[in-house]
């Protein structure tokens, strides 16, 4: 098969949702159609989440598993289909971010007695920012829910999306009968523990015709007819143009447990998933049919075997042939490097590949190199933009306690920031050293990993702290005042970048208003 064509037959995506929603489970069941897995329980790595609500020494455990799921492939219908694995806890959530940047679309699973939950708002609200175009995929139709539009109102209203529900549910719970599936017109039936096979699925192409009541009953059937035909008023046609420029979401309905409704999504999918998109860089956009090899680094992680200290960077190839034991041009550092072992990580088979393509993600054996962000090109220049550091919430001085491991301290800090476990800050007054987190549970792998890998040990001191802004000035002398009167509020990210502490919200505010020139930004994402 020729470049193009490889490029071409790629769908990169992510599986995003509330933790318990059932994202896990409709990977393996999507695996499964894949023939990438050949038993359900294979997939075990968002399974941190539920245990890990303070223990982390569990996640450091699960950490293995997670990295030999980062990316999930699979075949069908001749595509090669990479599902990026996002972390399920929330104290991870700056890593699901940047996992985001690496995919082209995104399935989001929400649970059909929940509704829209907080994460899958903060989640989604990503993807809208990138335009990243979305399906919706409201599962557990077997149990009681919420009704079909209250629901569809609550992803557009929550969700801020326009959505098209391409199939309709018939009854829920104990009721539920399956779906209709209004894109391709046909009636999907659940059965008991619902094996969907080719004779629960009949085509309908009217829904009026009287059959139908002999399948669901005479009432339900009324009751589908009327809600298909109102939610054909409502709801615009589907445009496929609108949905890949994040315009429209397609929603469907199921349950992944009972392998209901997946193939439906998944059938839907492949036909109008987006393949390998452009990716901006500072210098220009790059398009993914072009000859020269571009990547971009979004994740590093550490391994997990202690004899060896390197790490895994995840590098998402944006353009032309990735080959192995070739020389790239490592932008950051200006050096040329190459690799011996690049890895693909099929659903846990690790694989050292010989080439890949735009699209794919391969692994990339570290000795500290790589920090998340960094370029790889043919030897441009190029820095890909939406990569950032978001604003942490938590925040604790870090203090030394073993002055004779001072060295490997601040090796382990750095390394773990290039990880992008966490972010570290230098206060401007004193030098005293801050560590800003998304998540209260990265404190404690921090402080874990410092000793275990590092030998260094840390202590940490509480400190009340609203958030951390990066700020920006393009008056010279305005910002020297701004430096002046608010020195003790100030510090220097980990590149140099000036970050403003605000202690409260008010604080923030105020600084805001007597500094009108000054700009402040809650990621790290500005052009500097
Ligand atoms: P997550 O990755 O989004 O966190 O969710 P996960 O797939 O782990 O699913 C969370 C729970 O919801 C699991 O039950 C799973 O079996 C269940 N589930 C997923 N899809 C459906 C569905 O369509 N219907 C119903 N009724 N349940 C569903 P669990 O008891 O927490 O775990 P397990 O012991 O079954 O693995």
């Amino acid at each position: 098969m020729n470049r193009i064509d490889e490029i071409k037959r790629r769908r990169t995506f992510g599986i995003v949702s509330h933790p318990d929603a059932g994202k896990t489970t409709l990977t393996e069941k999507l695996l499964l159609f894949g023939g990438a897995i050949q038993v359900a329980g294979a997939v075990k790595s968002n399974k941190i989440k539920k245990h890990a609500t303070s223990d982390f020494m569990e996640i450091e455990k699960q950490r293995g598993i997670s990295v030999a799921t980062s990316v999930m492939g699979f075949e069908y219908r001749g595509l090669q289909v990479n599902i990026l694995d996002t972390p399920g806890h929330k104290d991870f959530a700056e890593d699901t971010y940047r996992t985001l940047t690496a995919v082209d679309s995104v399935i989001v699973v929400i649970d059909v007695a929940k509704g829209v939950e907080e994460q899958t708002e903060k989640l989604v609200e990503v993807c809208r920012m990138r335009h990243t175009p979305i399906i919706v995929f409201i599962n557990k139709l077997d149990r009681e829910g919420k009704d079909a539009f209250d629901l569809l109102d609550e992803v557009e209203e929550k969700l801020k999306l326009k959505v098209k529900p391409m199939s309709w549910p018939i009854g829920m719970g104990s009721r539920f009968q399956g779906v209709y599936n209004m894109y391709e017109k046909k009636l999907c039936l659940f059965e008991a523990r619902g094996k969907q096979t080719e004779e629960t699925t009949i085509e309908f192409k009217n829904i009026e015709d009287k059959q139908l009541d002999g399948y669901i009953g005479e009432r339900p059937a009324n009751e589908l007819r009327e809600e298909v035909e109102t939610a054909e008023t409502v709801y615009p046609d589907f445009d496929r143009e609108d949905y890949l420029a994040g315009k429209i979401s397609p929603v469907f309905f199921g349950s992944a447990v009972n392998n209901f409704g997946v193939k439906e999504l998944l059938d839907c999918f492949v036909e109008i998933a987006p393949g390998p998109l452009p990716r901006e860089t500072e210098e220009r956009v790059v398009e993914p049919l072009e000859e020269k090899m571009t990547g971009f680094i979004f994740k590093i992680h550490a391994n997990m075997d202690p004899k060896h200290r390197d790490r895994i960077a995840f590098m998402r190839i944006v353009s032309g042939t990735f080959e192995r034991n070739t020389n790239y041009f490592h932008n950051r550092q200006g050096k040329l490097m190459k690799f011996s072992n690049p890895t693909s990580f099929m659903a846990s088979k690790k694989e050292v590949i010989e080439e890949a393509f735009p699209g794919d993600v391969i692994g990339l054996y570290d000795s500290g190199n790589f920090k998340i962000g960094d370029s790889m090109t043919e030897g441009e220049k190029l820095k890909f933009k939406g990569i950032p550091s978001f604003s942490p919430e938590q925040f604790r001085y870090v203090n030394n306690t073993d002055p004779m491991k001072t060295k490997q301290l601040a090796k382990g800090l750095n390394e773990l920031m290039d990880e992008g476990v966490a972010q570290l800050f230098t206060k401007e007054d004193n030098g005293r050293k801050i560590i800003g987190t998304v998540g209260a549970l990265q404190f404690e792998v921090i402080q874990h990993r410092l000793l275990h890998e590092y030998g260094a040990s840390c202590s940490y001191e509480p400190m009340s702290m609203h958030k951390a802004c990066w700020v920006k000035c393009d008056d010279p002398l305005a910002m020297k005042e701004f430096e002046q009167r608010r020195k003790k509020d100030l510090a220097t990210d980990k590149d140099g970048h000036l970050v403003f502490m605000a202690e409260s919200a008010w604080m923030l505010k105020m600084a805001q208003e007597n500094h009108p020139k000054v700009q402040f930004y809650f990621t790290s994402e500005m052009d500097y």
